[in-house]
């Protein structure tokens, strides 16, 4: 998973990525285990990042494409993995000339504003019946964090906005079905998630993935204004020496039927 298609993730740091933030393809085990890949099926894995979970898909026996438009990610997923097939891609503008039988993403697609872009790719992507499962951060995530970092910034004369995009069922579901891709599933639920390396947890995850939300902040003030951001969490958020960010995931499955928005079943 990555930021990439912001921009973000083309300066992401994939070794810092793999090391200290692994919850992000371990908790997409789950993800895979709803996809349900089975052996000969074509499958594409959309913001594959550095391909732990291409890789783990591919041992179903199933045919695997990975994209990412972080050249640096596909690079190591390249590397590290030489079954499934990995290319340097974004996810708005795709497009294949063999179909899938299943698109899968994990904790990518909230990095995309032009959301209606890519369940385009992906309704194209994907033959007759095909399936779409999906896991991205939903309406609520990470709202505190945000919420402690807009005040701070707020106190220092800056304008933070959240850069993601976090929907609720209602609004995701409607979407793919203006695409033509049916929900069959979706829950939105809560899970908070340890940070990795104790003290420096939040502080890292900031680093990592809170460019784009601290964008406003002159670099030279961001230490002073995570300390700040540390202070206002710290009670709620901070346990045993863990910082727990208040992660709240939509996961779906949508199947597609052919049809999208102005068509009926009847017409
Ligand atoms: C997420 O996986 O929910 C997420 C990761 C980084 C930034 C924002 C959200």
């Amino acid at each position: 998973m990555t930021g990439s298609e912001n921009g973000t993730a083309n300066r992401w740091d994939s070794d810092a990525y793999d090391g200290g933030h692994s919850f992000v393809f371990e908790y997409g085990e789950d993800v895979v285990a709803l996809l349900e890949p089975q052996a000969g099926e074509r499958i594409l894995d959309l913001g594959c990042g550095t391909g732990h979970l291409s890789a783990r898909i591919a041992t179903s026996g199933a045919d695997v494409v990975g994209i990412d438009s972080s050249t640096e990610m596909i690079a190591q997923a390249r590397e590290r993995y030489p079954d499934p097939e990995f290319i340097d891609a974004d996810a708005r503008s795709v497009a294949f000339e063999e179909p899938f039988d299943a698109v899968f993403s994990n904790a990518a697609l909230h990095w995309i504003p032009e959301q209606d872009a890519v369940l385009e790719s992906v309704a194209a992507a994907l033959v007759p019946g095909g399936r779409f499962v999906a896991e991205l951060g939903g309406a609520g995530n990470v709202a505190a964090i945000v919420e402690a970092v807009r005040e701070v910034a707020a106190d220092g004369g800056y304008e933070v906005t959240s850069p993601w995009y976090f929907p609720t069922i209602g609004e995701y579901a409607g979407r793919m079905e203006s695409h033509g891709l049916e929900t069959r599933y979706a829950s939105l639920f809560d899970r908070p998630t340890e940070l990795e390396d104790g003290a420096n947890g939040l502080a890292n995850w900031l680093d990592m993935f809170g460019d784009s939300l601290l964008a406003p902040i002159p670099e030279r003030e961001r230490p002073e204004l995570i300390d700040a951001v540390e202070d206002r969490l710290r009670e709620d958020h901070y346990r045993e020496g863990t910082w727990i960010a208040d992660y709240r995931r939509l996961r779906v499955v949508a199947v597609k039927t052919g049809m999208s928005s102005g068509e009926s079943v009847g017409t």
